[in-house]
């Protein structure tokens, strides 16, 4: 067996995915490897493909047309090949495919990647999901309790950025009666001996939980319990004698829990993210089927990049394919099997589902909160501004300061292209439909995308930082920024001593390098307001993006604050300030100017206590 494939047979891409002959339009028997879903694998890092990309984005830029831009390189490429041939013709070679790779890094893909298809006719499908929604809502119906819903609902991942969101909306939602959150126990590891040095219960850590949400009174706390369990296992590993009680009264499964790292190995993002919803969905199909079953539905908190990179066409709700230009990271790739699974379930077994694809979420959309995330667009921001505070500290000698700034200045390159396009949603949103979800039996068999209609461009981002933070973001070309600047730059850190930066500077470089390149997916919205009944008008996503800026320079203080009950301390005066300003104003602090905002904060909070000015505590 190749070393590149999965030890097990259940984790094989083939499961879901099949290769197509571009010739024949046979599927080929091929075993398909975990890499070759990747982008990096397509890549071939040539002198010219590294040109080709950058004249690409130029022409973006310069046309605003990124189909003028394809139109060109296909052009391009059309050259390559007749050129290939003729040279290959010259020196005697037959094979062509050799000379063009050799001499323009082209490669011809003689196959395609597409996921196995459900061989049911679409009316059928149609009428299926018609019967599951009228189900829904009849089971829906008969949990009304005089003039709310009485929901009571298992939540996976509840420990987490999304997860505590969801918990903190739901405890004021009246029509929530009851939350049951499955988390698992919690090792603490001694960092020099490696040894276990205490397991805080799943009890423990959800009263804690609750404590660090602000959330005190005794008859919002009643609402939520915590029970032991784990996704990947069978049953999510619930206590068999705990689910019998729990089983006929569940109406809902929100599966939110994930492994959300951009650099795992495929088979650690397999176990969580396949396995994990497998066994979700399991565990929702028998809730279904109990005899005396209160159950509505199952809600699986998917991605908007389950798309992965798709350079041409809308990311439609409705429909995901292969990706013409694969997928990112192996987070995409097992999330895009897991709603797959999830498809099947709904189709093959009749289980009730919605499926909700957030894009990228951020802190919420009136004071930044994030209860201490630190995950994707955190990492760049808190490095950044580190970097900047460490590396142009005003301590030592002329020399050493001068060396600092030159360091700052290697530091702060990000490999982007300045058309690149984000697409970032707060966290308050996401829940906002994940809640709407829970009430609204329509939503059953539909894909929803939790998404902005309007994206930032790197150029953008990298402006707000400079407003924001005072770093002055450069932007590299992706590709050559990863092949030839990144390594010079790390080596240069280290021996400055300065091996912190420069490792996470290298991660950085590895974890977005997809995600900053142009032709970033355009994800199709509607359905939110559509399906969900959200508000038609969705955040501003620049007006966001400030405040995550403001919140982990002030709050997080990039990072360094790690302390959870610490952090909760701060966003609650944080939160009290920023909601105090916007009644002062009469508009959303995101849309006040940074140079304005912080000399108002200036006079209302004291960001080194972290109390506001004029309270008892200040
Ligand atoms: N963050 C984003 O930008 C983003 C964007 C689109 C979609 N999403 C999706 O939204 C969901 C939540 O993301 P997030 O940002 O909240 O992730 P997160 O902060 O990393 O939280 C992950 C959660 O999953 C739990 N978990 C992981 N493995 C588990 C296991 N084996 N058993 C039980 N619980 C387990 C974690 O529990 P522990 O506390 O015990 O580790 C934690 O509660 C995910 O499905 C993700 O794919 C997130």
């Amino acid at each position: 067996m190749s070393v590149d494939l999965p030890r097990s047979d259940e984790m094989r891409p083939s499961r879901y995915i099949e290769k197509v002959s571009l010739i024949t339009g046979e599927t080929l028997d091929d075993e398909i490897l975990p890499k070759q879903l990747l982008v990096r694998h397509h890549r071939d890092y040539h002198l010219v493909d590294i040109h080709a990309r950058r004249m690409m984005s130029r022409v973006v830029r310069e046309t605003g047309s990124p189909d003028e831009a394809r139109r060109r390189m296909r052009e391009v490429r059309r050259k390559g090949k007749k050129a290939a041939e003729v040279i290959a013709k010259l020196i005697g070679q037959s094979d062509v495919s050799k000379v063009s790779k050799a001499l323009f890094g082209l490669k011809d893909k003689e196959y395609y990647f597409r996921f196995k298809k459900s061989p049911r006719e679409e009316e059928d499908i149609h009428r299926q999901l018609t019967d599951l929604r009228e189900e829904a809502g009849k089971q829906q119906a008969k949990l009304a309790e005089q003039d709310r819903l009485a929901l009571r609902v298992l939540l996976t991942g509840g420990t987490g950025f999304v997860g505590k969101e969801i918990i903190w909306q739901a405890a004021y939602d009246d029509d929530i009666a009851e939350m049951i959150v499955v988390i698992r126990p919690r090792q603490i590891v001694d960092r020099k001996t490696g040894d276990v040095v205490r397991t805080v219960s799943p009890a423990e850590r959800g009263e804690r939980l609750l404590d660090r949400l602000w959330l005190e009174a005794p008859d919002v706390r009643s609402k939520f319990s915590f029970v032991e369990g784990d996704v990947e296992q069978p049953d999510l590993g619930i206590d068999p004698a705990v689910l019998e009680k729990l089983g006929p009264k569940v109406s809902h499964v929100v599966h939110c829990a994930a492994s959300v790292a951009f650099d795992d190995p495929y088979e650690k993002s397999f176990r969580t993210n396949v396995l994990g919803t497998l066994n979700a969905l399991r565990f929702s199909r028998a809730l279904q089927s109990l005899p005396q079953s209160s159950f509505v539905a199952h809600v699986g908190i998917e991605t908007s990049y389950i798309h992965g990179r798709k350079v041409t066409g809308l990311a439609r709700e409705a429909q995901v394919v292969f990706p013409r230009n694969f997928y990112n990271n192996y987070y995409e790739a097992t999330k895009a099997m897991a709603s797959f699974e999830t498809e099947r379930f709904m189709l093959e077994e009749g289980l009730r589902v919605v499926q909700l694809c957030p894009a990228i979420v951020i802190g919420e959309s009136r004071a930044g909160n994030n209860r201490g995330d630190a995950k994707v667009v955190n990492a760049p921001v808190n490095l950044f501004g580190r970097a900047q505070e460490a590396l142009t500290s005003q301590e030592g000698s002329w020399m050493d300061r001068s060396k600092g700034a030159m360091l700052a200045k290697m530091a702060c390159v990000f490999p982007a292209d300045p058309t690149a396009e984000l697409n970032l949603v707060p966290v308050d949103r996401v829940v906002a439909g994940i809640l709407a979800a829970l009430k609204t039996p329509a939503a059953v068999g539909e894909r929803v995308h939790l998404a902005g209609d309007h994206r930032l461009t790197s150029h953008q981002i990298a402006q707000i930082v400079q407003e924001e933070l005072g770093v002055k973001v450069k932007l590299a070309e992706p590709t050559l920024h990863r092949t030839v600047t990144l390594p010079i730059i790390t080596k240069v850190l280290k021996k400055a001593k300065q091996e912190k930066i420069a490792h996470a500077l290298d991660k950085l470089g590895t974890i977005f390098a997809g995600y900053s390149e142009w032709g970033q997916p355009i994800h199709q919205v509607g359905n939110d307001v559509r399906v969900l009944g959200l508000s038609k008008q969705r955040p501003n996503t620049e007006h966001v993006f400030r405040l995550l800026c403001r919140h982990n320079r002030f709050v997080q203080e990039f990072g360094r604050v790690r302390d959870l009950d610490e952090i909760s301390r701060r966003e609650k005066a944080w939160w009290d300030f920023m909601l105090g300003l916007e009644d002062e104003t009469g508009m959303p602090v995101g849309a006040i100017p940074a140079d304005k905002f912080h000399a108002m904060m200036a006079d209302r909070l004291d960001t080194d206590s972290f109390t506001l000015l004029g309270s008892e505590e200040a």
